[in-house]
């Protein structure tokens, strides 16, 4: 009795196997969130950074509010940044204008970015390295959709 059930088990596994043989198999480029096989490397497009000038950009759409705002211009001409020069600087300190935004023209860091020395504000260093929080953007296409969406 005990081998005919183990018999009729390993039959009904076989048929089990053959018939549902496609559902059942994962191939390898189903693995992962990439959707090419995982012994392909995938590589991406090459792309080049817009050579948009800060006067021509505009600005572009904030993920969600407070989040640090995108670049919308080149900044190869601006780089590198580091103890002896950061030319963002040059154009976006500017504590008088605080909250003023004009079309074409730089943007006055926020509040957020000084701190106080008795009544004048002064970039705090923690903010010195723009490019840690802004990047500017590149037309690419992703290699894996993003559907998030902010408020
Ligand atoms: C020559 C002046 C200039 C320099 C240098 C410059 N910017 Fe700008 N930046 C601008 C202008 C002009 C705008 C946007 C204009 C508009 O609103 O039409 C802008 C926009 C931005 C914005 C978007 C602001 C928003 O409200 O969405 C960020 C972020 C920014 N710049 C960061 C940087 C960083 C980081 C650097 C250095 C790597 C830099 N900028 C260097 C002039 C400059
Ligand atoms: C630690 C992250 C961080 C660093 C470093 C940083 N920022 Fe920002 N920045 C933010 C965030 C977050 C915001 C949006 C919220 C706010 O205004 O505080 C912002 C906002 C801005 C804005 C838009 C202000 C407005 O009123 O709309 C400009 C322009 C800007 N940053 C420029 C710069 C520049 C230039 C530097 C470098 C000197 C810099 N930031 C460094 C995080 C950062």
């Amino acid at each position: 009795m005990k081998r005919k059930s183990t018999l009729f088990a390993v039959a009904a596994l076989a048929a089990f196997g053959l018939s549902n043989a496609d559902p059942a198999v994962i191939v390898d480029d189903n693995l992962g969130l990439s959707h090419v096989s995982v012994f392909d490397t995938a590589v991406p497009d090459a792309f080049d950074y817009p050579t948009v000038d800060p006067k021509d950009a505009g600005v572009l759409p904030r993920s969600w509010e407070d989040a640090p705002p995108q670049i919308p211009h080149r900044i190869d001409k601006y780089l590198p940044l580091n103890a002896q020069q950061n030319k963002c600087l040059d154009c976006h300190e500017e504590p008088d204008k605080i909250g003023k935004k004009a079309k074409g023209k730089p943007t006055p860091m926020s509040e957020t970015h000084y701190v106080k020395e008795g009544d004048e504000l002064v970039l705090a260093n923690r903010r010195y390295v723009c490019t840690l929080c802004h990047t500017p953007q590149a037309n690419v296409n992703t290699l894996v959709d993003n559907t998030f969406k902010g408020d």
